[in-house]
């Protein structure tokens, strides 16, 4: 038999002159990035592997974030959160999100940095008003997005429940700049070529589809805020099709605070009345969370 080496303790050794070992933080729900995409100077989406236990509803929002510096005199660290909305859709074996960068948010400033292999912190609590479940039967969704509000349409396209409840679907788009746009461009094109939603809904549900992109600071084919082209008519007129009504139409609104107060109230003028998860109608409003 080999006589076995005997196992020092390191712990034992340590004279007390010595500096204690670094306390090893213990921080739950971290997930890793699995993939980084930059798209302007203010936008990138990343994709994240999904905690086993997480079931969502397209169109949800949960905490995600990063440790926070440590306490100059504490030392300690807290996890920093924000609320983000779930990019991708609930059958997706990863999570994508899709977040501007603020210079000096103190989020954003770091997360856009993260790379392929970093851990990020996920609160695997999803919650949030932008669901089917909230809006009653209609025939036509109307999801109007600015800036980075299109992230919880991203998981709505790619969901086929959109397809099987409503016979069309129109998501606006408005953004200042034209590469703004590249992340919603980029979902809807890929639509053409899923395969979960061709299988489960047939060739046919892509023409369910109508995008009306639309920019206010860049010369681009539709220029204009959403809300003042449905003032004049134009974007009415553009889609062919009528003026929402209660009886036919649904909403959902996703963007900066300004733009959900407009649109909100454009909505109501034209008779449709705000939903939730505990009581369906005509519309709902959600704000994209910015910082
Ligand atoms: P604008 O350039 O005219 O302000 P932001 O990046 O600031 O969140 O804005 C995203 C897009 O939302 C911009 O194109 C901006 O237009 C537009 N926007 C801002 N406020 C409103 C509003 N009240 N109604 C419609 N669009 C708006």
């Amino acid at each position: 038999m080999t006589e076995m080496t005997p196992v020092t303790d390191a712990t034992a050794a340590q004279t007390p002159t010595q500096p204690p070992a670094p306390r090893k933080i213990a921080v739950p729900d971290t997930q890793t990035v699995t993939q980084v995409t930059h798209y302007t100077d203010r936008l990138f989406s990343f994709r994240c592997t999904r905690p086993a236990s997480l079931r969502f509803r397209s169109g949800e929002f949960v905490m995600i974030g990063l440790m926070g510096d440590p306490d100059p005199k504490t030392g300690k660290q807290k996890p920093l959160l924000r609320a983000y909305s779930i990019a991708s859709p609930s059958w997706d074996e990863e999570l994508e999100f899709y977040s501007i960068k603020v210079p000096d948010g103190p989020l954003t400033a770091r997360l856009q940095h993260i790379a392929v292999g970093d851990q990020i912190i996920l609160r695997p609590k999803p919650v949030g008003t932008l669901v089917h479940d909230a809006l009653l039967p209609g025939k036509r969704l109307w999801l109007f997005a600015t800036g980075t509000g299109f992230a919880p349409f991203s998981s709505l396209l790619r969901e086929p429940q959109t397809y099987e409840d409503y016979d069309e679907i129109i998501i606006t788009h408005t953004c200042r700049e034209v590469g703004e746009l590249t992340y919603g461009r980029d979902i809807i094109e890929s639509l053409k070529t899923d395969e979960l939603l061709t299988e489960v809904i047939g060739d046919g549900f892509w023409s369910k589809i109508r995008y009306y992109p639309t920019t206010t600071r860049e010369e681009s084919p539709k220029m204009g805020r959403i809300t003042d082209l449905m003032r004049s008519g134009e974007a009415f007129s553009d889609l062919g099709v009528p003026v929402l009504t209660p009886e036919t139409d649904r909403a959902m609104i996703c963007g900066n605070l300004a733009f959900n107060l407009e649109l909100k109230e454009m909505l109501e003028g034209y008779g449709l009345v705000e939903g939730a998860n505990s009581d369906p109608k005509h519309y709902v409003v959600e704000k994209a969370f910015l910082d």
